[in-house]
């Protein structure tokens, strides 16, 4: 969908504006979060230079260092026309990690405590489309002729999930607003499409989109405004989080009303795998954990169990494999079925402990899990960073039964803590973890447990063959040792995206 304009020589290397509602540590609800912080310095390793553009939470205007404004006062942003708001700007600041950050400081829009994108009654803030239509605005306006930042154009305008899905959607609609010296390549990363940003057809003229755009080959969704549907419509390229999920999304199970796009989009769309922070995400250097362990030692995570356990109030035994959760309680990661394989993996001595918050119907059902065995289950409802890390460490089995996984980062977490996995085979799960059937444990490639169908049969029968195999301490070892030296690093994923941006961005010519 490129109208690629002609760029200038310049030498400088690949600029790519990486536009993103969350980045750890400053704002986290998922494993967006966690991307965020991670791959930017990963391309800039490979030779991009990378910036961010965050939404003005007060976390992220604390959470940034040596902030200076940027141009003038921003005018013309959706959203940001109410009587008494305070003008936005553009600030650019740089994150803990060191990237250079631009953020969006628009307090009409973001000067609100919590979550990003829920209000104090758990309901969605009735300004979300407004509040990322912004985001993606102030992304196009670095591509207009009197670019937002005049001494840093982007080549690359690479967007994560619905917020930013009407950032290519503003540069091919809006010329009139947004054309440049040189149009930027667009790449749209689904991080996960369950999650759409469908809002009312009446909102097009708010949202700066012309009327003309209102059908189905432009924004027009189930008969509202899509931004995740605009950003698969109109980016130059597409990505995913894994290859399985790739596919999975070109289906009438997995697409959620998107498969037939992307099936006719299946050229431009790419699955590159998620990786791992390790300098966050290594047992040999982790704080958080009471004793630190490698794969040629893993003696102090015997002492990691005993600290989980005391901190649930478990029967303090060395021998009861401990299964543990870490998520977001919601229907798609399938931890209903966890609460029903409970009982039985509890009779076959096995214990539980879960950290996550989400769903009410959930939280009640673990919180009354653990009331029902308190020296087999225990349980977390909450948010708790560093006890996420206590729980990859002590733990023996790490669950991800999830009903759709676009790659899962914790799965990956827990291998690199010795953990092993048990999954459902589907998405990045699919991608990562390689069952322990007979082949290979006899091959030494297992590193975890595969289910195939999401019922609790099939995740006790799971369960089951974790539990025989843990009575094999050798052969648990093996596998242990095998998990923890898989490579999951960013360093090909960042690789991958760097020929993705050589393959969008404008051609240099002179
Ligand atoms: P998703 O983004 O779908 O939630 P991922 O596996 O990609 O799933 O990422 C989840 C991230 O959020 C991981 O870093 C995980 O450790 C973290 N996480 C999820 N729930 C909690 C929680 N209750 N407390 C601390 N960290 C959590
Ligand atoms: C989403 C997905 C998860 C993925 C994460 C980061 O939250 O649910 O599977 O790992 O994004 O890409």
């Amino acid at each position: 969908m490129s109208k690629t304009k002609k760029k200038p020589k310049d030498p400088a290397s690949m600029r790519v504006l990486f536009v993103t509602p969350e980045c750890y540590p400053l704002v986290k609800t998922g494993g967006l979060a966690d991307v965020s912080a991670a791959l930017p310095p990963a391309l800039n390793r490979a030779g991009a230079e990378v910036r961010l553009l965050l939404p003005g939470y007060p976390a992220v205007l604390n959470g940034l260092s040596d902030l200076q404004p940027v141009g003038k006062p921003l005018t013309d942003l959706p959203g940001t026309d109410r009587p008494g708001s305070a003008p936005a700007t553009l600030r650019i600041g740089r994150t803990p990690d060191g990237v250079l950050a631009y953020v969006l400081d628009a307090p009409a829009l973001y000067d609100r405590p919590g979550n990003p994108y829920l209000g104090p009654d758990g309901k969605d803030w009735p300004d979300n489309a407004e509040r990322f239509a912004a985001l993606s605005w102030c992304a196009a306006g670095f591509a207009a002729e009197d670019g937002l930042d005049p001494w840093w154009r982007p080549d690359v305008l690479h967007g994560h999930d619905w917020q930013t899905g009407l950032i290519p959607a503003y540069l091919e609609l809006r010329p009139d607003r947004f054309a440049g010296p040189f149009r930027p390549g667009t790449v749209t990363t689904i991080h996960n499409i369950a999650y759409q940003g469908l809002f009312g057809a009446w909102m097009m003229s708010d949202l700066g989109l012309p009327s003309a755009a209102f059908r189905i080959d432009g924004v027009e969704y189930y008969g509202g405004v899509g931004f995740l549907k605009a950003g698969c419509f109109y980016s130059d390229r597409l990505t995913t989080v894994s290859p399985t999920y790739a596919h999975e999304i070109q289906t009438a199970e997995h697409g959620s009303g998107l498969e037939g796009l992307l099936a006719t989009r299946a050229e431009a769309l790419t699955g590159i795998l998620n990786g791992v922070d390790y300098d966050i995400w290594d047992p040999a250097i982790d704080p958080h954990i009471a004793a630190r362990y490698g794969a040629a030692d893993l003696g102090g995570k015997d002492l990691c169990k005993a600290d989980l356990q005391a901190t649930f109030g478990l029967d303090r035994r060395a021998d009861a494999p401990l299964a543990a959760v870490v998520s977001r309680l919601t229907g798609h990661k399938g931890l209903d079925l966890v609460l029903e394989a409970a009982s039985q993996w509890i009779a076959w001595g096995g214990q539980l402990a879960v950290l996550g918050n989400g769903e009410p119907a959930l939280e009640a059902g673990f919180r009354h899990l653990a009331t029902w065995y308190p020296k087999s289950v225990g349980v977390r409802i909450g948010y708790d960073e560093a006890l996420s890390h206590r729980i990859q460490a002590g733990a023996d089995l790490f669950l991800v039964p999830s009903r759709s996984e676009p790659c899962g980062l914790t799965q990956m977490y827990a291998l690199k803590y010795g953990t092993l996995p048990l999954v459902r085979r589907t998405g990045g799960l699919a991608d990562t973890i390689v069952d322990a059937n007979p082949a290979a444990v006899n091959d030494g490639s297992a590193t975890g447990f595969q289910f195939v169908n999401a019922n609790v049969q099939e995740l006790t029968w799971a369960l089951r063959r974790a539990a025989a195999l843990y009575r094999k301490p050798e052969r648990w070892h093996a596998m242990q040792q095998h998990a923890m030296t898989r490579d999951f690093g960013w360093h090909g994923p960042a690789e991958e995206y760097m020929e993705l941006y050589r393959a969008v961005a404008p051609v240099v010519v002179g």
